[in-house]
């Protein structure tokens, strides 16, 4: 049996990993490193927790003193944990740095410490910057990130490739579109959309809505990323992508009439600063070299995700009444 070590996973894609890999491979247990901020929530992984694979640990990356808490038998250190909304950096930067940058070099100090099999990065096609009309992200694009959540990003990506580079950690990064799927947090576009529909909400949509995102399934990029774990060249970048590219307000006006709600919802409001125009991946590589595309239809993937929120308005609940943030309370105390 291998130990994989997840960091942040009690958020989105996080929690969808653990599933994935608990339900699908039997070779591998997890221990799940999460430091629970506000968008970290035990409940997506309720129907696991008993599981004999999975262990919770509660501590904080950017905070070296839990490194001690681990056991010393990890095979593989997947990093999911950041900070990763763009608007809450644009407000306020400092805990980007601190998560995103010091939490991943603390990361990596310990995977230098202990002898490990693999280190992959969870890192993201916004460390490219915006798109034209035309073309895609490649892993040989230049980083060029426009805000302090994929300039965070970006800074990891060095530092992984750094020590890849001078003290030979074994990693690969991925770099991953937009996702979608169960247990986003409802700040995000897609759940942000459903849960305000659901309400009767204005929807607000940023500058005119033109803005294109290509969307993936998070189960396809959880996918990705055994893919990488299992069969990644040591020292590689992989992109991964759905293919799926649209513009926002056509999202929107989708996920409007999937819940048979008017387009009149839709409130066009101030800009992003910043706003990246387009995002588009070029994940030929991962294709090419080691198999992997993408499996899930948009239309059914999007389809069975708005229908999940609806079959999950507690989950909505709990987190708009902020009932979700008792689990963490007992944590905090200690
Ligand atoms: P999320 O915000 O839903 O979850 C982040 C998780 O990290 C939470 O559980 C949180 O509690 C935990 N965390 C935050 N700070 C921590 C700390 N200091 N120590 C330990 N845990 C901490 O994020 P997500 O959308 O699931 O994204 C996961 C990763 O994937 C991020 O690194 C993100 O940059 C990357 N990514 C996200 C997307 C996307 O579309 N959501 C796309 C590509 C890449
Ligand atoms: O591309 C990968 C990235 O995708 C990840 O690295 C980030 O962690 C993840 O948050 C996501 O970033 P985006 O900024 O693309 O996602 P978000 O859901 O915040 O916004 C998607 C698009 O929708 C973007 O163009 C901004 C717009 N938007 C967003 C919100 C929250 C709106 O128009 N209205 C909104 O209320």
């Amino acid at each position: 049996m291998e130990t994989i070590l997840v960091t942040g996973g009690a958020g989105f894609i996080g929690s969808n990993f653990i599933r994935f890999v608990l339900s699908n491979f039997k070779e591998y247990q997890v221990i799940n490193l999460d430091f629970l901020t506000y968008a970290g929530n035990l409940s997506n992984l309720k129907d696991v927790e008993t599981d004999k694979k999975y262990k919770f640990i509660f501590g904080d990356i950017s905070d070296k003193k839990i490194f001690e808490r681990l056991p010393k038998n990890i095979d593989y250190i997947i990093n999911f944990a950041a900070e990763s909304h763009v608007d809450r950096s644009i407000q306020e930067a400092g805990i980007f740095l601190k998560t995103n940058v010091l939490g991943t070099l603390n990361l990596l100090e310990h995977a230098r410490s202990i002898s490990i099999k693999k280190f992959i990065q969870v890192s993201t096609d916004e460390v490219y910057g915006s798109l034209d009309e035309t073309g895609k992200f490649s892993e040989t694009t230049n980083l060029s990130p426009n805000n302090p959540y994929s300039a965070s990003k970006a800074s990891a990506d060095l530092f992984v490739n750094s020590y890849h580079k001078t003290h030979e950690v074994p990693a690969n990064i991925t770099r991953c579109s937009n996702n979608y799927g169960p247990y986003q947090f409802p700040e995000k576009l897609i759940p942000l959309t459903i849960m305000r529909a659901l309400n009767d909400q204005e929807i607000p949509v940023y500058g005119d809505g033109t803005n294109i995102r290509d969307w993936i399934h998070v189960e396809d990029h959880a996918r990705g990323i055994m893919t990488v774990l299992q069969k990644g060249k040591i020292g590689e970048i992989y992109n991964i992508g759905g293919g799926n590219e649209i513009q926002n307000i056509n999202l929107v006006k989708s996920i409007l009439s999937q819940l048979n709600k008017p387009f009149d919802l839709i409130s066009f409001v101030e800009d992003r600063k910043g706003h990246d125009k387009r995002y588009a991946i070029d994940f030929r590589k991962i294709h090419e070299k080691l198999s992997w595309s993408p499996k899930i239809d948009f239309k059914k993937g999007l389809e069975n995700t708005v229908q999940w929120y609806k079959n999950n308005i507690d989950w909505i609940r709990n987190i708009q009444d902020g009932s979700y943030l008792k689990i963490r309370e007992q944590f905090f105390k200690g």
